[in-house]
């Protein structure tokens, strides 16, 4: 299977975690898309879902599946979503597709974080895949000069505007080694609006394809 079969598989193995009846968070980009496209035979089971980009939500409009506003949701069952990088502890870099801030938002309402990657997304350390960062873009030099203080370096994403209309620093050269420390202080820095990484709060369950077929792997 090539990488695109294999971020379906993932994605077809989370259907088993959609509840009957209830509201479905929905995650960003490609494998991300392969679920949405799933979930649209099962649009009828469910509620509806609550999108983390607007991308997702047209995607998942197109098939008909009701969406709902966040504020409108005190809890739902599961968020199914892909990742940049995903570590032994199913702690994540995020937001290559520049979502981390509505993504990060959705997850903390879902009771469970279903990650659906291919095997490639798999490392020891996170850090090789360029961390982003959304900033207010009045502080985006301000920020810049932090995360260089803090050993990275820091690089506009050029023509890019998130959904909530502010900037993406992707930070090259990181080795993460404790990264729910290192996402609480990139987050203490004034004018972040968020990291992708989601360590904090990182994966509940891993569903990880490969060529052996789709591995299941619980957040200890
Ligand atoms: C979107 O902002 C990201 O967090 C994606 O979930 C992540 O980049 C994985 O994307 P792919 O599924 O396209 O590899």
């Amino acid at each position: 299977m090539n990488q695109d079969e294999l971020k379906r598989a993932a994605a077809d193995a989370a259907l088993e975690y959609v509840v009957a009846g209830e509201i479905v968070g929905v995650g960003t980009g490609s494998t991300a898309n392969h679920f949405i496209d799933g979930l649209a035979a099962r649009r009828k089971d469910i509620l509806g879902a609550v999108a983390s980009s607007e991308a997702s939500a047209q995607r998942l409009a197109g098939h008909g599946i009701r969406l709902f506003d966040l504020n409108e949701v005190d809890t739902m069952p599961v968020y199914v979503d892909g990742a940049d990088e995903i570590d032994a502890g199913l702690s994540m870099i995020k937001g290559g597709g520049g979502a981390l801030t509505r993504e990060k938002i959705v997850a903390a309402v879902a009771e469970r974080f279903v990650c659906i990657c291919d095997a490639s997304k798999r490392v020891a350390a996170l850090g090789s895949f360029p961390l982003p960062v959304e900033v207010i873009p009045m502080a985006r030099a301000h920020v810049a000069r932090r995360l260089g203080a803090l050993g990275g370096a820091p690089r506009l994403r050029e023509g890019f505007v998130t959904d909530n209309g502010n900037l993406i620093l992707d930070v090259h050269g990181l080795s993460i080694a404790d990264p729910a420390t290192f996402e609480a202080e990139i987050d203490h820095i004034a004018g972040v609006v968020s990291n992708g990484l989601f360590a904090i709060r990182g994966a509940d369950v891993l569903l990880l394809a490969g060529s052996d077929g789709v591995e299941c792997q619980l957040r200890s």
